[in-house]
């Protein structure tokens, strides 16, 4: 099975690292035209920019801030005007936030998660949608987590929004389904990436981390680009409204791996 996605124009949000930088890779070398959202790391936006132009394919560094409605809207704006319409949306960016019980949190910050995480992909969707509903075409892949299902003390605006990430994804599915626009949520585990280097960095943490996850090890942001690929593609054309779980069975409740 060879996934193309040859001429389609696709936006990935927070690709200037982490997962988003290796989902825009695999898609660029999978063929599509390549939107690379940036907040605030604009030199490593454009590295990761001039590295993909260089292996042969399109691709437009674009600064916004997700969690703002007006800052998508330019951005959404600008990426149609280039390419004249968006085949694919990946709402990756988002962050864990500071570890905090819910009566010691700063409402700024709980609600800093929240936005990044839940409104962002509702803002960028909410735009990218017009163009979409016009089209009768497109594609929308929103990251969320293992956390939208497991819960996780002292992240509970991070879950929050992966839930709500969730059922959001559900909900426009349904609203979309009859113009072949398809929606789905792409839920990884323990990835390894920055988002989580204090917890992979220290063997402590480390172990403990692995005795969640059957498959005795994180994974690598290319198992995770992978699937975000074949989902995307014509390949996954009756797939929608549901959640793909990339995470070595985290959530398959491992503690009872050696008996209840
Ligand atoms: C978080 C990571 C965490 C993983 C597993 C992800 O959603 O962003 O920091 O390692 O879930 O708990």
């Amino acid at each position: 099975m060879d996934i193309s996605l040859k001429g389609k124009r696709a936006l990935i949000t927070g690709a200037s690292s982490g997962l988003g930088e290796v989902i825009a890779k695999e898609f660029a070398a999978d063929g599509a035209k390549i939107g690379l959202n940036y907040h605030s790391e604009a030199e490593a936006a454009g590295k990761i920019a001039s590295e993909i132009r260089k292996n042969g394919a399109s691709v437009l560094a674009l600064q916004a801030d997700v969690s703002d409605a007006g800052s998508v809207e330019v951005m959404i704006n600008t990426f149609v005007k280039e390419w004249g319409g968006i085949d694919i949306l990946v709402n990756n960016a988002g962050i864990d936030g500071v570890r905090s019980l819910v009566w010691e949190s700063n409402i700024s910050e709980w609600e800093k998660v929240v936005k990044i995480n839940l409104f962002g992909p509702f803002y960028c969707a909410r735009e990218v949608l017009k163009y979409m509903v016009a089209q009768k075409s497109g594609v929308i892949l929103n990251i969320t987590s293992v956390h939208e299902n497991i819960p996780w003390s002292g992240y509970s605006g991070y879950t929050a929004a992966k839930a709500g990430l969730s059922m959001l994804t559900k909900t426009m599915a349904q609203e979309v389904g009859s113009l072949g626009i398809r929606i789905m949520s792409l839920a990884p585990g323990a990835i390894k990436t920055p988002i989580n280097q204090s917890v992979w960095n220290n063997p402590e943490t480390l172990g403990n981390l692995l005795k969640k996850i059957p498959l005795g090890r994180m994974g690598e942001c290319e198992e995770v680009a992978r699937v975000a690929a074949f989902l995307v593609s014509d390949y996954a054309s009756y797939v929608t409204g549901s959640t793909i779980f990339v995470d070595g069975a985290m959530i398959d409740y491992s503690n009872f791996t050696h008996g209840g």
